[in-house]
């Protein structure tokens, strides 16, 4: 065994997990059954759980997402991003990256995992960790840096949280979906040394240090070869190289051709076929296309998730019904949001004066932007508005003015971003007549989701217009701004100060007014470069590719290893 399977193995060991070496127990289950039934395990039951041999005594086990939060839905027919059972729903991977605390990550994970088990849930489908090519893949508020060090700690971090309470994690999309475009059939073309240095690290630095229950493999192809198609992706580097002795699932329907992934080692297809591949693996083990074998060790390695999520049942026992966390979830999902607060400027306008007149200017003041769209997004157990918690804020403070003393003025449509007619008017006058202005601007939902890439870097332009107008009216003004990715801010020398709160989660609102009046520390440090200009990032040129291929044609050349090699000027580093 090499070393690194070894120090994977004393990490299970360590934690109190089982290892998740196809226990013998697993293997006896598996010499019962018929080739019939061995094949039945190899998918899913339905959209979250896997199948259940009840006859073998093998469970169905509750595979759902993750990552900031559990996505749990009624029912276990497919029912779409439709919303599921209320969970805290805490910072997106690309706010809590920035805290570069995995310790936090931790935390977070453990919460989370805590929620997934009075829930009844065996794995949560998280930690994404795709790297951060290029500042408009859609998705990118799931991914933690541009740099695989980072990215494979948080991640681990997160893994080691929700698995110490006796929970699964799984670590995707295994490998290299770094885009939303074509993300079902497109092929990265990556050289060996960018592959291994930048697009493999990170699950590598993540296996090693957490030994997660189940990794995910992703949808697209990578040199031409379908990731679930890929032996030496699956086998030869995972579970080879690293030591990876956990379960291999498929992402949602990212199966190409069962029997190849069989013999490469994908263990779980999701959510499944309705049978077509499972008489396609019968075939094709009766014919000698496929060793029995390979059926045997991926069928082996689902039974062997069911006995270890069994096993695990003690770790879970000490976590409280869900109702009962909700506070303590909530405060901690409040710590990492401010933890993770970026202040990007400040020329000594924050914290905020006590007894200053403050007002609130834009939409997300009120209805904030927490958290990304897609397969991510967690029903919250409850939703803080900064514009809520400021007032109680301000209410709060010794010799500060009344709440009433906090205006607010919506200015804009929060889900389109549109300026309403007398937006800039109204919200100038409320800046005028304060002593301190605070803009909420960011990307609203329709501008960033799992499913599609951004086609450029800019807010909407209402909002530009909005911070200009408020910056003339009053150049005590703070932008607190909101998104899961970077934007170009064309007005960044004129306000007082820009915070940056990424996608804070439900008591991100919170977490941003302790922030401004001084009541936490703004703890967060930028986990990705914010350039100047899409044209300056070095992927620009090949993304997000021609039909259905990208050619990874930068290199190594991501993110702030162009920027420092090339010495080319950044908006923020
Ligand atoms: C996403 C995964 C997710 C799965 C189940 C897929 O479309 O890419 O991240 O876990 O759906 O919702």
């Amino acid at each position: 065994m090499s070393d690194v399977s070894e120090r994977v193995r004393e990490h299970a060991m360590s934690t109190g997990l089982p290892s998740g070496v196809a226990s013998a127990r697993a293997r006896e289950i598996i010499a019962r059954l018929a080739l019939e039934d061995r094949i039945r395990l190899l998918s899913g039951a339905d959209m979250w759980h896997t199948v259940a041999v009840a006859e073998a005594g093998i469970p169905a086990i509750m595979l759902t997402d993750g990552p900031h939060g559990l996505r749990k839905q009624g029912g276990s027919g497919d029912v779409g991003f439709a919303p599921g059972v209320s969970a805290t729903c805490f910072p997106t991977s690309a706010t809590l990256a920035c805290s570069w605390d995995p310790a936090l990550a931790e935390q977070v994970g453990r919460a989370i995992g805590e929620e997934a088990a009075a829930e009844g849930v065996a794995v949560v489908l998280g930690p994404g960790l795709n790297l951060k090519r290029h500042p408009c893949c859609g998705r990118n508020f799931e991914y933690y840096s541009e740099d695989p060090l980072l990215s494979g700690r948080m991640a681990a971090g997160l893994v080691r949280g929700v698995q110490s309470f006796g929970v699964g994690a799984c670590l995707k999309h295994y490998a290299v979906n770094n885009q939303e475009t074509n993300r079902m059939v497109l092929d990265a073309v990556v050289d060996e040394r960018t592959f291994r240095e930048l697009y493999l690290a990170g699950f590598e630095t993540a296996v090693v240090e957490s030994a997660p229950w189940t990794v995910m493999c992703a949808y697209n192809r990578v040199n031409g070869e379908y990731c679930s198609d890929s032996h030496r992706l699956l086998t030869e580097i995972l579970r080879e190289e690293w030591g990876f002795e956990g379960l291999l699932m498929s992402d949602w329907g990212a199966v190409n051709d069962r029997v190849a992934a069989v013999a490469a080692g994908l263990d779980l297809e999701m959510p499944g076929s309705h049978g077509v591949n499972d008489a396609a693996l019968g075939e094709a083990v009766r014919s000698g296309v496929l060793a029995g074998e390979a059926v045997d060790a991926c069928a082996a390695r689902v039974v062997e998730l069911a006995v270890r999520s069994e096993e695990a049942a003690e770790l879970r026992a000490g976590g409280s019904p869900g109702a009962q966390n909700a506070d303590a979830h909530h405060e901690l999902a409040r710590r990492a949001a401010a933890e993770s607060t970026v202040l990007l400027t400040n020329d000594g306008i924050l914290p905020l004066a006590r007894g200053v007149r403050i007002a609130v200017i834009g939409a997300m003041a009120a209805e904030p932007r927490y958290q990304g769209a897609g397969s991510s997004q967690v029903t919250p157990t409850r939703l803080e508005s900064a514009l809520d918690a400021l007032h109680s804020a301000v209410t709060a403070r010794e010799s500060a003015p009344s709440a009433a003393d906090v205006a607010y003025v919506a200015a804009y449509d929060p889900v389109t971003g549109d300026l309403e007619p007398d937006g800039l008017a109204e919200a100038s006058r409320a800046a005028a007549a304060a002593d301190v202005a605070l803009v909420f601007v960011g990307l609203p939902a329709s501008y960033e989701s799992e499913g599609f890439d951004r086609a450029h870097m800019r807010l909407p332009e209402g909002h530009d217009r909005l911070v200009e107008a408020v910056c003339a009216a009053n150049p005590r003004t703070v932008v607190v701004l909101a998104g899961g990715a970077p934007v170009e801010l064309p007005w960044v020398d004129e306000p007082a100060a820009i915070v940056l709160t990424y996608l804070g989660g439900q008591a991100g609102g919170g977490a941003v007014s302790d922030v401004l009046v001084g009541d936490a520390e703004p703890g967060g440090r930028l986990a990705e470069t914010w350039p100047l200009a899409l044209e300056d990032v070095a992927a620009d040129a090949n993304f997000p590719g021609e039909g259905r291929q990208i050619r990874y044609r930068e290199g190594l050349y991501v993110g702030y290893r162009y920027f420092t090699t090339a010495g080319r000027p950044v908006r923020f580093c």
